[in-house]
């Protein structure tokens, strides 16, 4: 093992050419579920054809939808409509997915008539699905966890459901959309509270499928039958959860360096990750900015930038969750070193990202200071190389520390890469091309 400088004399030298990422995760999942409930046809282009989306669509085909491979990243879905479902003869599969096995617990078990059970690799088998079992309770669902730990497996028999209100103490956008589907499934209303906004993509999905939302203020709706809506066609932008992680590399890549990133989805509650960045310091800007499909995209363009600490309000949290990882990595090249405080659901990700990240800091001779909803760092001058990084079966965690290696050599020997096909196939192709092979 060796201690290198953390300060590059020479910036990377990154392809001028502009790049793409896959399509949003989180949307990719929404198409499947809404293209299932709709009886008819529907289409998108931009779906993300990584484990978890697809994991998700396997999932509906056994309901008896049809999903229809166009071209690449195109899908066809023709459905009976979701009255027409029948109980699937096997396990559901959700694989890596905590959206998928949430949001679709949440329609199944608004869907009279259908028995099923859910579940998951052993990642997915250790997060927390009270937070959804418990309110679907509330509604009148007959839904419980197989090994009574509040875990998956799950076992559902789906029931007509009640009206029901609800006031969330945790923002996030699972649960929100758990219930928005169950309440769609059974045709009932759903009045719903959040203490921060979390993402909203169900929310733009119904209304660009021509359905209403009543709002009381920005974090409590209100949602009413009808729910008729007919199939369309969706055409998904590239998830910036992903293209951070080039951002990141972008920002780091050293004075003159320019990165164009093309047709990101920029939902005012995924942004969060830009608008960080940019107060501590990183050249974002902005370009082409539109609205397809009831959501804002856009393309960016990142300039190598000097980047400081700063201190990072609550507020912001929900709209970093999934990016807090990288935003650490970009937080070891910042003067005056890196803080996060209130994020305590990192806890309940893909693995307790907290942990993942301080151990992983550790190895590599940062000094971290855990707490239990965060961890800090002071100001970063060298760091260790040749140390084995644990992913924690986490593709974000592994995506990171890939992102570190590419920044500065430290020749780090990450456990599983993997997981990484999670949500971002052909991520280190993407990286190759930018940096070159490492
Ligand atoms: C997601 C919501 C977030 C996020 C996850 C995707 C979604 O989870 O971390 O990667 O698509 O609804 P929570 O709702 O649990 O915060």
């Amino acid at each position: 093992m060796q201690i290198m400088n953390i300060t590059r004399k020479s910036p990377l030298k990154l392809s001028t050419q502009p790049i793409l990422v896959p399509g949003d995760k989180s949307l990719s999942h929404r198409f499947v579920i809404f293209a299932s409930m709709i009886e008819g046809v529907s289409e998108c282009t931009g779906f993300l054809e990584a484990e978890d989306p697809l994991h998700t669509m396997k999932c509906f085909s056994e309901l008896g939808i049809q999903f229809e491979k166009i071209a690449d990243s195109s899908y066809r879905v023709i459905s009976p409509g979701i009255r027409n479902w029948k109980s699937p003869t096997k396990d559901l599969d959700f694989g890596n997915g905590g959206t998928g096995i949430r949001l679709s617990a949440g329609i199944l078990a608004g869907a009279p008539g259908i028995k099923a059970t859910l579940t998951g690799d052993a990642s997915l088998q250790k997060r927390p699905m009270g937070r959804i079992t418990d309110p679907l309770s509330k509604m009148g669902a007959k839904i419980n966890s197989i090994n009574n730990d509040g875990k998956a497996p799950l076992q559902l028999e789906g029931v007509q459901l009640k009206d029901f209100y609800y006031e969330s103490s945790i923002a996030s956008a699972q649960v929100k959309s758990c219930l928005v589907f169950a309440a769609m499934a059974s045709g009932i209303s759903l009045e719903y509270k959040e203490p921060e906004l979390s993402r909203d993509h169900t929310e733009n999905m119904i209304r660009f499928l021509g359905g209403k939302i009543e709002y009381k203020n920005p974090l409590h709706f209100i949602l009413k039958p009808p729910y008729q809506f007919t199939g369309k066609n969706f055409s998904i932008p590239g998830d910036i959860s992903s293209a951070s992680f080039f951002i990141v590399l972008g920002l780091l890549a050293g004075e003159g360096s320019i990165l164009h990133i093309q047709n990101i989805g920029l939902n005012p509650s995924r942004i969060g990750i830009l608008e960080v960045l940019k107060m501590m310091g990183g050249k974002i800007r902005i370009l082409n900015q539109r609205e397809e499909c009831g959501e804002i995209t856009g393309d960016l363009e990142i300039e190598g930038s000097d980047l400081h600490h700063i201190s990072i309000e609550e507020k912001w949290i929900p709209s970093i969750i999934d990016e807090i990882p990288i935003l650490t990595i970009a937080g070891l090249f910042a003067k005056g070193g890196f803080s996060i405080e209130n994020a305590k659901e990192l806890r309940a990700k893909e693995s307790d990202r907290i942990h993942a990240m301080v151990v992983n800091l550790q190895k590599l001779g940062v000094k971290v200071d855990e707490r239990e909803d965060g961890y800090s760092f002071g100001e970063i001058t060298e760091l260790q190389t040749d140390v084995p990084i644990e992913t924690f079966m986490d593709h974000r965690i592994a995506m990171s520390f890939s992102i570190l290696n590419a920044v500065i050599p430290l020749n780090l020997k990450i456990d599983d890469v993997s997981w990484v096909e999670t949500s971002f196939p052909g991520f280190f192709q993407k990286l190759e091309s930018l940096v070159g092979k490492q």
